[in-house]
């Protein structure tokens, strides 16, 4: 009997060729990634890492690479380093993953073996603080993730958040992070967020540091989540944290650096003695972060996904990628200014990179989850998201969370970001003559007319690897 998983796939398939996906956080991976991704690595255990001579998990020596390319670095591993035999071709390949993560971000060391980006923001706590150390970073209202110590969780657990917040024009409130870094003697200060629109100054977090740490008298982290933006990094259009003074940078792989699912962990520092058990200081933060990851926070890593994060970094790396993250901006900025036109009321006013927030409470009068859910009924897929403070709590949120890292791997373009306006607003104009989700039965007719525009574009910018 076929197993009903695989018509389940084909559903997904279906929805996924069909409908336009909005949520900023997804995106597809192309044919080559999918393919190492459902290899026969996954039969393989490795706990350990690929220690390369001399560099730990770094980058290699810039005159080798040029030298001999990266098929001779792979064969210079040593190979002593894991807790199980039959790693020739393991090595090679994390190896590979390694150096090319560091080369995407001009990192030192580069942790490819997170499962997920809550893993990597894990392991980062567990190299460097203590319990009941402090971390100053986004609160979750203000657009932080979960793992920036929203209470449900571990790292709430284990340590002491202080959240900031955003200014009133939507950027972070500087004045705030600098009180409180100088208030709550943090061991981390962290920048990261999962629905923030503008681009953080961090340089000016990296002087808020420095008088944290004159005032305290002892280092603290600089850490980067950058899981929403690290495919914006690594196209050039928006800043490097490791190039402003950040030590260390999380993101996951498979937002907008179209990877597969999973985490990396980039920092700077000193690589080159990974086996003692270092000093705990910042410029031992790469050797830190390895322990931190395996045996600290994880087992075996998952070769197959590591081996699909290479080829996803190799796509990365070239100039096409540049490209895609150019025109993800670009997508973005012309859907927010012609939501705009239309109505709707944009946190920040606009964006600066992927992401648009509309507080579609204020704007027409009701709230995320129902225009969520009559966004689905069209085929258009994005997130009920709170906004800043906002009144509606976790299941009623006033605003919508969307953005343009998978329509533009599409190829969808300005032209088209006009169209899926437009089918925002008349979406919007049915919501607003019903009161709750079972309404919207009463205007099937309207909503399957728009479903059936939204396929007839969706069908015309094929899905990667389907
Ligand atoms: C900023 C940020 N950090 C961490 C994560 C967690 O990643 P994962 O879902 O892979 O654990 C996310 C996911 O949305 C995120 O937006």
């Amino acid at each position: 009997m076929k197993d009903p998983i695989f018509d389940l796939i084909e559903g997904e398939k279906k929805r996924q060729s069909e409908g336009l996906e909005l949520i900023p956080s997804e995106n597809y991976v192309s044919a080559a990634v999918l393919e190492a991704m459902g290899s026969i690595l996954t039969n393989k255990y490795s706990e350990g890492y690929p220690y390369f001579d001399g560099v730990g998990c770094g980058r290699a020596n810039e005159d080798d690479f040029e030298e001999w390319g990266e098929s001779r670095i792979a064969e210079e591993i040593l190979p002593n380093y894991r807790y199980y035999g039959g790693q020739e071709n393991i090595d090679r390949v994390e190896r590979i993953a390694i150096d090319r993560a560091c080369r995407l971000f001009n990192a030192d060391h580069a942790n490819v073996q997170p499962h997920s980006g809550a893993q990597a923001n894990t392991a980062v706590y567990f190299a460097w603080l203590e319990p009941g150390d402090t971390v100053l970073g986004m609160s979750l209202p203000a657009g932080g993730h979960l793992t920036h110590g929203a209470p449900v969780t571990l790292s709430a657990h284990v340590y002491n958040f202080v959240g900031y917040g955003v200014a009133e024009n939507g950027d972070l409130d500087y004045a705030d992070i600098e009180q409180k870094a100088l208030e709550c003697d943090p061991k981390i200060i962290l920048v990261g967020y999962s629905a923030f629109m503008k681009i953080p100054d961090f340089d000016r977090i990296a002087e808020i540091r420095k008088k944290a740490e004159e005032k305290f008298g002892h280092e603290i982290l600089l850490m980067a989540d950058m899981a929403h933006v690290a495919g914006l990094i690594a196209g050039g259009v928006h800043p490097n944290p490791l190039d402003h003074g950040f030590d260390v940078m999380t993101t996951t792989t498979h937002k907008t650096l179209r990877g597969p699912r999973g985490g990396i962990i980039l920092s700077k520092g000193n690589v080159a003695s990974p086996l003692k058990k270092p000093e705990k200081t910042l410029a031992n933060i790469p050797i830190l972060i390895d322990r931190a990851v395996f045996p600290g926070t994880q087992g075996g890593p998952l070769e197959h996904v590591i081996a699909a994060k290479a080829v996803a970094f190799g796509e990365d790396l070239q100039p096409e990628f540049k490209e895609y993250a150019a025109n993800i901006v670009k997508n973005a900025q012309t859907l927010a200014e012609e939501l705009k036109k239309y109505g709707f009321v944009l946190q920040g006013d606009g964006t600066e990179n992927h992401l648009i927030l509309a507080d579609v409470k204020k704007s027409f009068g009701f709230d995320g989850k129902l225009y969520e859910r009559a966004l689905d009924m069209v085929g258009l897929t994005l997130n009920a998201n709170a906004v800043a403070s906002d009144k509606g709590g976790a299941f009623r949120p006033s605003g919508v969370r969307l953005g343009t890292p998978a329509i533009t791997t599409r190829g969808l373009g300005v032209e088209e970001m006009k169209t899926l306006a437009g089918w925002m607003k008349q979406v919007a104009d049915i919501c607003k003559l019903v009161n709750s989700e079972e309404e919207l039965a009463e205007h099937l007719d309207e909503l399957n007319k728009i479903r059936d525009e939204v396929r007839e574009l969706a069908l015309k910018f094929p899905v990667p690897a389907i």
